[in-house]
């Protein structure tokens, strides 16, 4: 490609605009295990970013509904799951883009690919529990794509680990180094607030009788007043201070932006202690959109014509709707609804102008789009998880890697006379991304083993073979949980091995080892030391 054809758009306006625009998001996800919080956490991010009106809100799931209706209400319109997608809100001057990355039952290769389309991540985790294996596998993804991460450690309302405790944990397991924002004062289970590093300010909480409602808060700039207040507690904190600042534990944004410390800030989500410093956070340490690099290494700027990222391709459960929704997130430029855009990968031309297009609580943000925000285009058909569009000056972007799946099935068409149609649906969700479809010459063609990162792959795929490709099919689980990148002597080696199994992974040809358990692997690796065995990315 030449420099005139990467060169961004003239028009300094319109560049400008969309510089600006881009300077305002900040896109991000949360990562955390299940019931680490995370819905109560999103919700009382938008309820302090929206503003909505709690009065009367009841503790619990419950409470949830002023945010999530919402989403429901567009849900159904739309037909379409808008919850797994995107939470947009304007804070402070900023708009805030919160990607679902979908956890429980719904986990699966989609949740980590919405890492890609995020620029900064807030590591979610229980006081009481620390990191757990999910969050583990989402960071790991986000080390590997160099996505900065703020640790938010909550429920600070309960019972949990000490502080300093938790920090050693992310530093020790993950060598991740924790640079804590503000302190708490008082231990898990009697939290009374947060002392701010910088200023020095603490901010004293009390629950609000009924629950989910805003926190009462009362700021104290002078510490002498904040000690009389909390004695011994304060005392205790700043102790805690002093030893961080010994250890030199402080905000450092290039260690941050690369990947190697993280911001740390204490709270609970439930009460709302310390919610609004996470979002002050947000938008004062998570970077903006930039510039981003294309399949050559070339870096795209934020203000060149249109380009986005295809994350996620849902195709609908629902047999009256054959739709398929690409989302995409928006890498360069300014999107306009109506817009025909090029699909890099055939050089043919999308049009967006049925598109529903855009989610979100503003009409007018279903129009047009900028860096950093998400698209959700329709009948998005030829797209695929990892696909570029662009407009004007050609683009591709890196593919999405494949993720260490965890679960596999051998998958049989019932019918023998619907054989055709169950290999073109096979091959058809093996492109779009729902699955890997990995086989052997063991195996044969008939009878191809399905991997997938969640359970939740599986059923999509045997909804869609039966509904979409007129092949019902059936599913054996294999007793196989982990899988490791071998070779050619891998294979060899493996052969006939009890509890292991070597099968190529269709679309890029990579051969799989799959385990039937870690003892396993273990002791296969104990008895050929030499043999290639290495670690997916996200694995256990
Ligand atoms: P998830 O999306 O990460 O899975 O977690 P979710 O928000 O559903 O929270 C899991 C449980 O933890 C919920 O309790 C929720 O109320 C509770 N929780 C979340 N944040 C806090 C916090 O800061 N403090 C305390 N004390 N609890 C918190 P549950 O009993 O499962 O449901 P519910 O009936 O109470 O809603």
């Amino acid at each position: 490609m030449t420099d005139v054809e990467k060169r961004p758009a003239a028009g300094g306006a319109r560049s400008d605009e969309v510089r600006n625009e881009a300077g305002r998001r900040r896109t991000f996800a949360v990562i955390s295990h299940p019931d680490a919080g995370k819905s109560t956490l999103t919700e009382a991010l938008a309820l302090h970013a929206a503003a909505i009106n709690t009065a009367g809100a009841v503790h619990g799931k419950a409470g949830r509904r002023g945010v999530t209706s919402d989403w429901m209400a567009m849900e159904k319109d739309r037909g379409i799951s808008i919850t797994s997608a995107v939470l947009k809100f304007d804070y402070d001057g900023h708009v805030l883009n919160l990607l679902d990355t979908p956890g429980h039952a719904d986990f699966s290769e989609d949740t980590y690919r919405v890492l890609e389309a995020v620029d900064c991540a807030i590591m979610l985790l229980d006081s009481a529990k620390g990191l757990e294996p999910q969050t583990l596998k989402l960071f790991d993804v986000c080390r590997s794509r160099h996505v900065p991460v703020v640790t938010f450690v909550n429920k600070w309302d309960r019972p949990g680990r000490e502080p300093l405790e938790l920090l050693d944990e992310i530093e020790q397991r993950i060598g991740l180094r924790p640079t804590p924002l503000n302190w708490p004062v008082g231990i898990a289970g009697d939290f009374r607030g947060l002392i701010e590093r910088t200023s020095g300010e603490y901010t004293a909480y009390t629950r609000q009788p009924g629950g989910a409602q805003k926190a009462l808060e009362e700021v104290f700039k002078d510490p002498e007043e904040a000690r009389k207040r909390e004695g011994a507690a304060y005392d205790a904190a700043e102790e805690e201070l002093a030893l961080l600042t010994e250890i030199g534990a402080v905000v450092d944004m290039p260690s941050f932006l690369a990947g190697e410390s993280s911001p740390v800030l204490f709270g609970a989500a439930l009460p709302n202690f310390g919610v609004r410093r996470l979002l002050d956070a947000m938008c004062d340490l998570a970077p903006a959109p930039k510039p981003r690099a294309d399949v050559e290494g070339d870096e795209r700027p934020v203000e060149a014509p249109f380009s986005g990222l295809v994350f996620k391709v849902q195709a609908n459960m629902d047999p009256a709707h054959r739709d398929r929704v690409a989302f995409v997130r928006v890498c360069s430029g300014r999107f306009e609804r109506g817009m025909v855009l090029t699909h890099a990968a055939t050089g043919r031309p999308f049009a967006t102008k049925y598109a529903q297009a855009m989610f979100g609580q503003e009409r007018e943000t279903l129009e047009t789009a900028f860096p950093g925000d998400v698209i959700g285009l329709v009948n998005a058909t030829a797209l695929r998880p990892g696909d570029t569009l662009y407009a004007d000056q050609p683009v591709s972007y890196p593919p999405i890697p494949s993720f260490a799946p965890e679960h596999f099935a051998v998958v049989r068409c019932r019918d023998a006379g619907k054989y055709k149609q169950f290999r073109r649906g096979i091959d058809q969700l093996d492109t779009e991304g729902v699955v890997q479809v990995l086989s052997s010459d063991l195996r044969g063609d008939q009878a191809p083993v399905l991997a997938a990162v969640g359970p939740l792959q599986f059923d999509v795929v045997m909804h869609r073979l039966e509904h979409e490709f007129g092949a019902k099919s059936e599913l054996a689980h294999l007793d196989y949980e982990l899988a490791r990148l071998t070779d050619e002597a891998g294979t060899e080696a493996l052969k006939g091995a009890r509890g292991a199994e070597v099968l190529t992974r269709r679309l890029d040809g990579a051969l799989l080892a799959l385990f039937a358990d870690k003892w396993r692997l273990n002791a296969i690796k104990r008895d050929n030391p030499s043999l290639r065995l290495d670690p997916l990315l996200a694995g256990t």
